[in-house]
């Protein structure tokens, strides 16, 4: 009964702290999940994305807009890494994060940390502002797809 106490204390607090985590049905929804989260930033972060390399033009509000819709999802993916699914079928992970868990999170926190900066650079309206924040987040998703997605 203590340890059934115990343990039901223990799941409520990480309810509370990873609502999303908590309420995967089967392995495969987590997958789909963090694919779909991922695939919604990759939409709109190209669409800056075009126009930093100038090959869309410039328009600073729906450069902000994007960005914006970006950080509002940046925590998302990271929900549906749960435990047991490295091996689901057709999804991209590492093993490797489960394994290395502690440097997959930092460089979670290393995107949304760039990423504050990157919604700052959108309210300055100058793509000279854009571009290098902008490059900056575009570091974090490399460096971690480098190391944790099979390409
Ligand atoms: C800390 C690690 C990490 C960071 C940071 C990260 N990603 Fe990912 N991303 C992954 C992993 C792992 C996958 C593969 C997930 C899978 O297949 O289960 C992925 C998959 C994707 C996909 C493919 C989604 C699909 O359709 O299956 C896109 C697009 C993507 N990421 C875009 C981005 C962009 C853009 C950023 C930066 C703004 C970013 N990611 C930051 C780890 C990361």
């Amino acid at each position: 009964m203590q340890r059934f106490i115990l343990a039901a204390a223990t799941v409520a607090g990480l309810a509370t702290a990873l609502p999303a985590a908590a309420q995967f049905q089967k392995p495969e929804d987590a997958v789909k999940y963090r694919q779909s989260a991922m695939f919604v930033i990759g939409q709109h972060f190209s669409r800056v994305g075009a126009m930093v390399q100038g090959k869309a033009p410039y328009d600073a509000a729906a450069a902000a807009a994007n960005i914006e819709v970006v950080a509002s999802l940046a925590k998302l993916p990271f929900a549906g890494f749960v435990e047991g699914t490295s091996s689901t079928e057709k999804g991209k992970a590492k093993a490797a994060i489960w394994s290395d868990r502690a440097k997959f999170d930092s460089g979670a926190k290393a995107m949304q940390d760039a990423m504050v900066k990157l919604v700052a650079a959108t309210k300055s309206n100058s793509l000279d502002t854009l571009k290098p924040a902008f490059g900056e987040v575009g570091k974090t998703c490399k460096g971690c797809h480098d190391d944790f997605r099979n390409q």
